[in-house]
């Protein structure tokens, strides 16, 4: 399958969400130097849901940690909601991502001590919302992952897609615009795995976020814009035989 036949381009505002503009980043150590990222251009439009694929180590959890304003680039220019966040102080920078950013990291990232729902209410604390309001709102975005029964859970008590749905509804607090979840379905069976890709296209389609995706997994791309292929530090052109040959691998 190729990657423009996945899915037809849709419609839509064409205003950005998210762009990079050579976007450069070196991991240097005392032995060596290490050119992880080599110049990426990037484009998302509002309201779309755009997938990144490569090999392992290619950069993506790099690349999008730099999109999300967690790491700073080596060098280039990062763009989100046309604002230049790589030009804003880390004050700023961190109202910016609370306010507008919701990230799902590849090892779920909750507090071992906090029962399910707890993780989901400091998420909302962190946003200002605090009392009933972040109870009912952890509540509801547990139910909306379809984990409302499991909420007294703690995370070691939770499989591994259950732990990635509390990631995910602790991603959505606060409605943001843009969510990037690095690799979301990788540790789903496939039934969570298809619920959760469906919740993300819901989100992008109909909730008008923007989705940037991680992943290996078929199951998403079928809800995919858009699909980059990393691999040697830069984007391969879609329809470049290294693109098309890893698609099909994975399709
Ligand atoms: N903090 C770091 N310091 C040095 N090298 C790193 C660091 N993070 C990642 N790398 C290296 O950068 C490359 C890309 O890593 P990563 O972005 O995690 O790739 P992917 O998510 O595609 O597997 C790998 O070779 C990895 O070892
Ligand atoms: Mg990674």
């Amino acid at each position: 399958m190729l990657i423009q036949q996945l899915s037809p381009q849709r419609n839509r505002n064409r205003t950005k969400a998210i762009a990079a503009r050579d976007v450069r980043m070196v991991y240097q150590s005392r032995a060596e130097r290490h050119q992880v990222l080599k110049g990426i251009d990037l484009e998302i439009p509002r309201g779309a849901c755009h997938v990144l694929m490569g090999p392992s180590g290619s950069g993506k959890t790099t690349l999008v940690s730099i999109l999300a304003g967690l790491l700073t680039p080596t060098a280039g220019q990062v763009f989100l909601l046309d604002r230049e966040i790589t030009q804003l102080s880390p004050r700023e920078l961190t109202r910016f991502r609370r306010e507008h950013l919701g990230f799902v990291f590849q090892g779920f990232n909750l507090f071992p001590a906090l029962s399910a729902a707890e993780n989901v209410e400091v998420a909302f604390n962190v946003k200002g919302i605090r009392g009933k309001a972040a109870v009912a709102g952890a509540q509801s975005l547990l139910d909306l992952v379809g984990l409302g029964d499991r909420r007294h859970y703690r995370p070691c008590d939770l499989s591994g897609g259950q732990k990635q749905r509390v990631a995910i509804a602790r991603a959505l607090v606060g409605e943001p615009e843009i969510i990037i979840a690095d690799e979301p379905t990788a540790a789903l069976d496939a039934q969570n795995g298809q619920a959760i890709s469906q919740l993300l296209h819901h989100l992008a389609k109909e909730q008008g976020c923007t989705v940037l995706l991680v992943t290996h997994d078929p199951r998403l791309l079928k809800y995919a814009d858009t699909v980059h292929y990393l691999e040697d530090g830069q984007i391969q052109p879609q329809d470049s035989s290294r693109a098309r040959f890893y698609l099909n691998s994975v399709a």
